[in-house]
């Protein structure tokens, strides 16, 4: 059934503190919980107390040790009622019998690798014991955890240590003590024998914290950087938002088996291991800079998310949006804040916006649900961060922190909302969001047009400004955004143009706030038709079209100050190029344009403003998904994937020997190093490589291959294959086959074996992915392993994936069937890649549609995948 945010209500008794006493063996735990629960005022004498439960066996319930006769409660499959609790505060004691090791779906309380660990958020906790498990029921927590001393050395809990000892038959135990109120999805347990790392960091305030990173033994090294990252972090919230740590300890863990990324629990979080490791043979630069941000991102959530926690799961995007806001903002400051801008865009683009105009579209913050865990979305976090950060550009750096303060101020301690957030911005600038908020409400990307035009006569300017947005499903009618337009009006020289006065709507400083369905804005003062950059640092997220000319474009890749809008201009003409290709069946049309983005592109690369990884990234074409989107309907992927090989080929070999240049001098032998100016060379210098390989000919193969071959790290020698792979080329396979024999000992590397052996375009590729699933020593439960190579095949290698003939559609969906009788999310999650499906042209499009209706007369779905496949043929 469906759960909608206007049934919000608070529950007539709430949880203040809790006790567990876990038990942890192998097969059995078991958990015996002291919650200490208070009747809400107005409570009823008589109403029921209801807590959620999940796969639990109950042993014992009691109220104030009293045990309870059988007629006092009631026992399902999802809860435990007590029928009449008495109307004052009372302890409710329950024994449960849980089996970690039978828990495959990697909710609640299970066993990776030989170590235990929790998921708890969104509602895992319920899999653990009976609990209010909703977000709104904040307590303290006590925890003993009791394991036998050789089979789980390391106990660990969220909060502080509070004591711990040996006890009888080589068993021992550990106490742990969460000051903090909290929410139970932010409840976290670790019990294994773990090696670990330990460092430490002083607070501004003087306060000392013990940090560590606990892994597998032997993998310690691998965790040194993610201390790293950690500490600046830390440092870094002090810095720029005055949130200082909070408990003595700081623990994270690695764990092989995670349904996602990592989690935030309160003073322990858990780390899916991808995010933690990183040494140079077996880490890429990107892989460096995720895992830079997601511990970044984790630990900005001890306030942003554990501190301030959120009412009800409506409001997710409260902390999530928020926090990637800031840990892009961390990484921004970290490294280059123009190439962070470029790839958070790229990323919003090619996942969020594609989400929002499908049928699985819905606002940052949605008002129902069936299913939680399908909400974990590209629109609630990077939307949600783009939410925020239009409140940043708005109110400006000061403003915001002012708003943050008072967020603070307000909320700490409490279960807030979306409302809660935003009105703490509109009190602390006295300024009114009520159009604003509706950025959290609506969904759908809008749709913005700019035309401009000159009158030299009356030396004035016009932008004339639309914006309108698709319906989306449930929401047939769209209102008008408040949409902030950074912008700049560049003269003929180049150089930054004033107006005398501007009239016809909102413009502070080089801000146009751009909230009705249409604007038509006049400057004066205008001496020469100026080219207008419009959109500066992508400041909304939003679809922009203009009136500008590829030469316009040109000049603005050539003249603009904002680097994101020399990045946008060149992708744009790219673009342009590329529909017209698609257009002519994959052939190009305009080799003059060709040329002109050629020179513009040696030009970047040559001299130009910008570091090299900005350099890099003007060199990475439109992705074949872009272009899929800019065409909309009646999608060939295949005609897209020829379309854009040609234009990356003619570009190669228009800047043939400039490439070479540019890869022979950026050669660096000195010891691996983090450095920014490191990093970026090797970006620049491996996006020369693949530029060249584009070309096709023997010689960049034979170059990639030495590339390859010669790599003294796992950047250099993925750039290669990478590339090697994408263009299909003679020696790819027996170089997958090479990778594969020399990183067999590690799941990691491997996982980049198998995703770039799932992104092969090439007809045998399907049949080699079935292969390696069908091998009995693959691990059929881990999600890394299963994401790697189902998922990167139905997301990163769209020519295959829809095959005309279906046989891709049906591999997948088959695979969804298998996987959601183990693991509901990772199957949700891989099934999220059909929401394409009706963008299709008609051939493919019926294919998709026949394997998702037989996916749904497979048998019992998962409400996870129930709900997805639901929305998606409905939508
Ligand atoms: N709160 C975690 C994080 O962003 C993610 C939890 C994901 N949970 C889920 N059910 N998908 O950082
Ligand atoms: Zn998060």
């Amino acid at each position: 059934h469906t759960i909608y945010l206007k049934d919000y209500a608070p529950t007539p008794y709430f949880i203040d503190r809790v006790e567990l006493e876990v038990e942890i063996a192998p097969e059995k735990s078991v958990i015996h919980a002291l919650l200490h629960v208070v009747p809400r005022e107005g409570t009823e004498p008589g109403t029921p107390l209801v807590l959620d439960g999940d796969e639990l066996l109950l042993n014992s319930v009691a109220i104030d040790g009293a045990p309870l006769g059988l007629l006092a409660y009631e026992v399902t499959p999802s809860s435990l009622t007590i029928n009449e609790p008495p109307l004052r505060r009372f302890v409710l004691e329950t024994t449960v019998t849980i089996e970690p090791e039978k828990n495959t779906r990697l909710m609640g309380f299970y066993r990776s690798n030989g170590t235990w660990c929790t998921q708890c958020e969104p509602e895992g906790f319920r899999r653990i014991t009976y609990y209010l498990d909703r977000p709104d029921n904040l307590a303290t927590f006590n925890v003993t955890m009791i394991a036998d001393k050789a089979l789980a050395p390391v106990l660990l809990a969220n909060g502080n240590p509070a004591g711990s000892g040996e006890l009888e038959n080589g068993k021992h135990f550990a106490v742990w003590e969460d000051p903090h109120p909290k929410p139970s999805y932010l409840f976290a347990m670790v019990a294994g024998d773990l090696g670990a790392i330990h460092d430490s960091f002083t607070t501004t305030s003087g306060k000392e914290v013990a940090l560590a990173i606990y892994c597998e033994h032997g993998k310690e090294d691998r965790c040194l950087y993610a201390m790293d990252a950690l500490k600046r972090s830390m440092a870094w919230d002090e810095r720029r938002f005055g949130l200082e740590y909070d408990l003595d300890v700081f623990n994270i863990v690695a764990v092989s088996d995670f349904n996602f990324g990592a989690m935030e629990n309160k003073g322990l979080n858990i780390f899916n291991d991808r995010l933690v490791f990183a040494i140079p043979e077996t880490a890429t630069d990107a892989d460096y800079d995720n895992v830079e941000r997601v511990i970044a991102h984790e630990y900005f959530h001890n306030w942003t998310g554990d501190r301030v926690t959120c009412r009800d799961w409506f409001q997710l995007c409260l902390k999530e949006g928020l926090t990637v806001y800031r840990d892009q903002e961390f990484s921004s400051d970290e490294r280059s804040r123009p190439v962070k801008r470029i790839e958070d865009v790229r990323l919003l683009r090619s996942a969020q916006f594609v989400e929002d105009g499908g049928p699985l579209a819905h606002p940052p913050r949605p008002d129902h649900y069936r299913e939680i865990n399908n909400f974990y979305t590209t629109t609630v976090y990077e939307k949600g961060a783009e939410v925020v950060r239009m409140l940043a550009t708005m109110l400006g750096r000061e403003g915001f922190r002012k708003g943050m303060d008072l967020y603070f101020e307000r909320h700490d301690g409490q279960a807030a909302t979306i409302e809660d957030f935003v009105a703490a911005f509109a009190d602390s600038a006295g300024v009114n969001l009520d159009q604003f908020i509706h950025w959290y409400l609506q969904a759908g990307t809008p749709q913005v047009a700019i035309s401009d035009e000159y009158d030299a006569a009356s030396q004035t300017y016009k932008l004339k400004l639309t914006q309108k947005t698709d319906p989306t499903p449930g929401q047939p009618d769209k209102r008008a955004m408040v949409i902030p337009v950074r912008f700049g009006l560049i003269g003929p020289n180049g150089s930054p143009m004033g107006w005398s006065k501007v009239s016809g709507g909102k413009v502070e400083g080089d801000l146009i706030i751009f909230e009705t369905d249409a604007m038509e804005l006049t400057f004066e003062g205008i001496a020469n038709r100026p080219v207008p950059s419009l959109l500066r640092e992508f400041s909304a997220p939003v679809k922009l079209t203009t009136s500008l000319s590829a030469e316009d474009q040109l000049f603005l890749a050539r003249h603009d100050s904002d680097p994101f809008n020399r990045w946008q201009a060149l992708q744009t003409v790219a673009t342009g190029i590329l529909l017209d290709a698609v257009r002519a069946g994959g052939k190009l049309t305009d080799a003059s344009r060709v040329e002109a983005l050629a020179d513009a592109l040696r030009e970047t690369i040559e001299g130009g403003s910008g570091d090299d990884a900005f350099k890099a990234l003007t060199l990475s074409m439109p992705t074949e998904d872009n272009i899929a989107q800019a065409i909309g309907q009646n999608v060939d992927p295949l005609a897209i994937h020829e379309a854009r090989g040609a234009l990356r080929k003619a570009i190669a070999q228009r800047l043939q020997d400039r490439l070479v240049l540019t890869y022979n001098a950026l050669a660096d032998d000195s010891p691996f190093s983090t450095a920014q100016a490191a990093t970026q060379r090797r970006a620049l210098r491996n996006a020369c490589l693949t530029q060249l390989v584009a070309s096709g000919t023997d010689e960049a193969f034979a170059l990639a291959e030495a590339h390859y071959r010669g790599a003294t790290n796992m950047t250099d020698r993925m750039a290669a294959l990478s590339a090697l792979v994408h263009a299909n080329a003679p020696m790819a396979q027996a170089l997958l086959g090479d990778f594969r024999t020399l990183y067999t000992a590690d799941p990691l590397v491997l996982d980049k074996w198998l995703s770039l052996s799932a992104q092969v375009p090439d007809a045998g590729t399907l049949d080699r992915i079935k292969a390696i699933l069908a091998d009995p020593t693959f691990p059929r439960n881990n999600p890394n392993r299963l994401r790697s190579l189902v998922g990167s095949f139905a997301n990163a290698n769209p020519v295959q994936f829809a095959q005309p003939d279906g046989s891709g559609f049906r591999f997948v969906t088959e695979f969804v069937a298998d996987v959601d009788k183990r693991n509901p999310q990772v199957a949700a999650r891989v099934l999220t890649a059909f929401r394409i499906w009706r963008n299709y042209e008609p051939q493919r499009r019926a294919a998709a549609e026949s394997a998702l209706r037989s996916l749904e007369e497979s048998g019992t779905l998962s409400r996870n995948t129930a709900d997805i496949l639901g929305r998606t043929l409905a939508g």
